[in-house]
């Protein structure tokens, strides 16, 4: 079976009193992409850091690759942070200071894998996909909204993750790059990577996997 994640009966509360997740089921294959909608408010980011092991949940059931998640031990889930989730955040998160190259190479650092020759060839690959080839040396502080969406989705693709949660991933982009993000997203998980999708974007949830709406502290399929 080539199930990634599998959540059971999740919830969530920040107050003790209002459960934002409740009774969430949801569960991921390999190389699935998995669209999540919903009103504002309702609970994605919140269930995004869930998954991503950013944030404890109140109750329920987690397993991620076959670990079953202790939602008081996130601390000690580092090296699934590092090396198997990549993130796309909703503020993009990226180090203003360095070029889109180094902000691209972080994950590298963090992991502490090398950056290799091959590593190098695939970051001046998926630039030029994304048409930003040029942008390489620039300082980060220097792009636009949409060139630094770009970057951050090129920074969660390049350590190639098991799983890609991304928050609003084309919030900033116009109609050609939105086709960019949706053919790399497709083209990452035929390669075995599960995505998870947030998005407002309707036009981002058509044919790429399975689409949910979040309503009421659950997923329901679309
Ligand atoms: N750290 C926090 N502490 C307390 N409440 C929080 C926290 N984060 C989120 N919430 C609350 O939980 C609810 C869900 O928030 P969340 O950010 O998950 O919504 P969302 O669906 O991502 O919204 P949007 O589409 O606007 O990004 C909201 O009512 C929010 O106020
Ligand atoms: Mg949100």
């Amino acid at each position: 079976m080539s199930e990634l994640i599998r959540i059971s009966n999740l919830r969530k509360t920040y107050d003790g009193k209002r459960y934002v997740l409740d009774g969430l089921d949801f569960s991921i294959n390999k190389g699935e992409i998995a669209t999540i909608l919903g009103a504002s408010g309702c609970g994605k980011s919140t269930f995004l850091n869930i998954v991503g092991l950013l944030d404890n949940f109140t109750d329920g059931k987690y397993l991620f690759s076959e670990t079953e998640i202790n939602p008081k031990k996130l601390n000690s889930y580092y090296q699934y942070r590092a090396t198997d989730i990549g993130f796309i955040f909703q503020a993009y998160c990226l180090i203003d200071s360095l070029s889109v190259k180094d902000n691209i190479l972080m994950p590298f650092l963090y992991s502490g894998a090398g950056i290799t020759g091959s590593v190098k060839e695939a970051v001046d690959a998926l630039l030029d996909s994304f048409d930003m080839l040029n942008l390489k040396n620039k300082r980060v502080s220097l792009l636009s909204g949409g060139e630094r969406q770009r970057v951050a989705i090129i920074r969660a693709i390049i350590k190639k993750p098991k799983l890609i949660i991304a928050d609003e991933p084309t919030g900033n982009l116009d109609e050609s790059n939105t086709q960019l993000v949706v053919k790399a997203f497709r083209n990452i998980a035929e390669n075995g990577t599960a995505v998870i999708v947030v998005t407002h974007n309707k036009y981002l949830s058509l044919g790429m996997g399975r689409t949910y709406s979040l309503k009421g502290g659950r997923l329901y399929n679309e």
